[in-house]
């Protein structure tokens, strides 16, 4: 569908804003591309765009204030024909899915609202309030049993996100996910095995699984091609899909055996709940004369969320704390490199400074290279809505600083563990922060992920042409979330 320009020869354009995890950065990279094909081209500020799209978050309540004051600030661009141009606005995301009409009362001017489920029907919406169209909304769940999507690339570039599942089953009792993205579905491992192949002959060398809880991945998928492993176990007990359905090491080793797949590098993923890390996908990470999977990365971002099993409990997580360090100490176990990263969230209804230090001690433990900490904000709609918030917001802000510089100083001791050795990255682009001094104006600092998903920044002479290119870096210094490297 070719989306129509106000005036002729005109390009139309687009700008989307995201909020929130990987899975709205990776949706914001597919309404890119279906805009693209039908005509919209990208800006990079919202005001020289005919479209707007807002991509919100609703995790907290922080999110959702960024998507709506994001909102707020569009408002003078309606009113002032800025450039000659009255843009289309829209909101997407979970706050598009969550808020529904109400947006309307609350910004009249915003044109159309949509949820993650209705990406695909973005032109046609857009294309309605063109011709006149007041307030168009589609927030309603695909309601087919099975998911199917091929991956939309706007650019090429060496990474792709690839949707393996959507929704989530889990129910945590302070997450507003499965309110907002639906009940679990997954693609079939034919389906994603075929469009990774796409992918790879168009020059991707790594993909990042994505969904909410890829390792329940394949649950209500039969499993007609009978592939090993048929049946999960962990050591918490139930685990993800049934015995004749399809699983996730299943998807995992079908990758490093699909001969389309060679130029394929490495593989991530995320997210996962401790519940499905199966015994199974532990064993993906052996080496591969152990029977692991040549392409996984060596990392995982496994969400733990407390160290204290009072928590735990009340959170909803339905493991213990013990079970998941014993899954780190087997995985570590097998890859004495891998690197880990976890979700925190402090400030849960009745956390007292025991269970607090709990988490603390937790993190002493395991020795994470990075965490990503949250401050519990109540969700209207959840279990734990329903409890008491009894710290206050000053306590719950005081044990963020807390464990977050309790993590920064582990990850200033680990990092500094590299210096000296040899690493292969994946070259993404020239720096953001050009945090390294240049040793001459004629060099540029360019930074690149290992497979164990640390940051390395680097100079070279060249300033351009080495994205996407796999490079040998000798680690010279760090610093508590990168470190530092020089081309060998
Ligand atoms: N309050 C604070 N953090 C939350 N998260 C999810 N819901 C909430 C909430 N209500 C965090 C969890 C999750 C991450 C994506 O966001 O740590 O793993
Ligand atoms: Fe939310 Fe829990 Fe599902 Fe993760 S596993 S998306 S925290 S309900």
């Amino acid at each position: 569908m070719e989306l129509a320009s106000k005036r002729q020869n005109e390009k139309q354009t687009v700008y989307i804003k995201t909020f929130g995890c990987q899975m709205n950065e990776a949706d914001s990279e597919r309404m890119y591309a279906l805009l693209g094909e039908a005509g919209l081209e990208p800006t990079h500020t919202a005001e020289q765009a005919n479209v707007i799209i807002i991509n919100g978050c609703t995790v907290r309540a922080k999110a959702i204030h960024k998507a709506v004051s994001a909102l707020g600030e569009l408002q003078f661009l309606k009113k002032y024909n800025h450039n000659n141009k009255t843009p289309i606005i829209g909101m997407g995301g979970c706050v598009g899915q969550f808020e529904k009409q109400m947006l309307f009362k609350q910004a009249p001017w915003l044109d159309f609202v949509f949820g993650p489920d209705a990406i695909d029907q973005l032109p046609e919406m857009i294309f309605r309030v063109q011709n006149g169209e007041k307030h168009v909304i589609n927030t309603d769940f695909d309601v087919l049993e099975n998911y199917s999507t091929e991956t939309k690339l706007s650019a090429p570039t060496s990474k792709a996100f690839v949707n393996i599942m959507k929704g989530c089953d889990k129910y945590c009792t302070y997450c507003i996910v499965p309110y907002t993205r639906g009940k679990e579905k997954s693609r079939t491992i034919d389906e994603i095995l075929s469009d990774v192949a796409r992918l790879v002959s168009l020059g991707i060398k790594e993909v990042t699984f994505l969904g909410q809880n890829v390792n329940s991945f394949g649950k209500g998928n039969k499993n007609l091609k009978n592939r090993e492993p048929k049946k999960l176990h962990n050591i918490i007990g139930r685990v993800g899909p049934d015995e004749d359905e399809e699983n996730f090491p299943q998807l995992l080793k079908a990758i490093d055996q699909d001969e389309r797949l060679k130029n394929l590098r490495r593989v991530r993923f995320t997210s996962s709940h401790p519940l499905d890390f199966s015994d199974e996908l532990i064993n993906c990470y052996a080496s591969p004369e152990q029977g692991g999977v040549s392409k996984l990365a060596q990392h995982l971002h496994l969400p733990v969320q407390s160290g204290s099993n009072r928590i735990l409990e009340k959170m909803g997580r339905h493991h213990k704390i013990e079970a998941y360090i014993s899954q780190m100490d087997r995985l570590r176990a097998l890859m004495p490199k891998v690197g880990l990263s976890t979700d925190i969230i402090v400030g849960f209804p009745t956390e007292t400074q025991t269970d607090f230090e709990q988490t603390l001690q937790l993190l002493d433990r395991i020795q994470y290279d990075n965490i990503f900490a949250f401050a519990y904000s109540p969700r209207i709609g959840t279990r734990a809505a329903k409890l008491n918030d009894d710290i206050s917001l000053q306590e719950k802000n005081r044990r963020l600083q807390l464990v977050l510089k309790h993590q920064l100083k582990i990850s200033e001791k680990r990092n500094t563990m590299f210096i000296d050795k040899t690493m292969e990255i994946l070259v993404d682009n020239i720096a953001k922060n050009q945090i390294l001094k240049k040793d001459d104006k004629n060099s540029t600092v360019w930074m690149g992920r290992t497979s164990c998903n640390h940051v390395v920044n680097f100079l070279s002479h060249t300033s351009s042409g080495l994205e996407g290119q796999f490079l040998k870096v000798k680690i010279t210094g760090s610093t508590p979330l990168s470190l530092i490297g020089g081309r060998v």
